[in-house]
């Protein structure tokens, strides 16, 4: 359902009594510094709205939609566009994914959420085929890469990092309709061989989780777990 971009009386208050930086993190960071310039967004599962109201706000794109299924956390996102004097370049759906997104967008993030559920949100939208996609998955990194690549997007870039001693991948891509050849090695790794700091220590991260894996698995995956982490650590 879209809600009206306007400014609601009883919120005009929070306008002036809340100016303080936002500080993304570098999880977010990361996701922010990969926001091609001028572009028109989709946050989809935005909750408290950070990202696409930092973007605004600095002038990095045009406009944004935000959306969340839940009403809490379209809420939280409007008091941040307001926070942030925003609030007129911000539109907000109460939708699942991009379910009924009625917005003239060009890039779509998504962070924060299972990779399952992320390629569920892009399955059911035909428009992510034109728009940069930016996907940030909390976990299932493999299954997403494997739904991207099936389904001719390319993944362009990859960028690691480590905040509060947890691994986190964010991942750009663009719908070609071409299909690569991969390894279910692959989907574990990705094809990003830049080998920085950050890529080294979310390399530890991830073999001492995925090796905690290996102890509850069948043969079969076991031995390509083996093998992603033997690779992970040749990184
Ligand atoms: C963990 S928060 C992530 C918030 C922010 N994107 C970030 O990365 O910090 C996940 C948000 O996604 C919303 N969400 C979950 N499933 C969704 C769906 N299918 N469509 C839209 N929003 C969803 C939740 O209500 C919640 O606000």
């Amino acid at each position: 359902m879209r809600e009206r971009t306007q400014y609601p009386e009883w919120l005009q208050a929070y306008r002036h009594v809340y100016r303080i930086e936002m500080n993304l993190g570098k999880r977010l960071e990361s996701v922010y510094a990969l926001v091609p310039e001028g572009a028109v967004l989709v946050d989809v599962g935005s909750d408290h709205g950070y990202l696409p109201a930092k973007l605004v706000k600095d002038g990095k794109i045009k406009r944004s939609a935000v959306t969340d299924i839940n009403v809490g956390p379209l809420e939280s996102a409007k008091k941040t566009a307001i926070r942030f004097e925003v609030f007129e370049k911000m539109t907000f759906f109460l939708a699942d994914g991009l379910d009924g997104v009625d917005y003239d967008y060009d890039t779509v993030t998504i962070c924060g959420m299972g990779g399952i559920l992320i390629a569920d949100i892009i399955a059911r939208a035909e428009r992510c085929r034109e728009c940069t996609l930016i996907l940030q998955p909390m976990r299932h990194q493999e299954y997403l890469r494997k739904y991207l690549w099936d389904n001719g997007y390319m993944i362009e870039k990859e960028v690691y990092s480590v905040e509060h001693g947890k691994p986190y991948v964010v991942l750009v891509t663009r719908y070609t309709g071409e299909k690569i050849e991969y390894s279910e090695e692959d989907t574990y790794i990705g094809f990003e061989r830049d080998t920085n700091e950050d890529r080294k220590q979310y390399n530890e991260k991830l073999v001492r989780s995925l090796r905690k894996k290996l102890l509850g698995v069948g043969e079969k995956e076991k031995e390509i777990l083996e093998t992603v982490c033997e690779r992970l650590s040749r990184i």
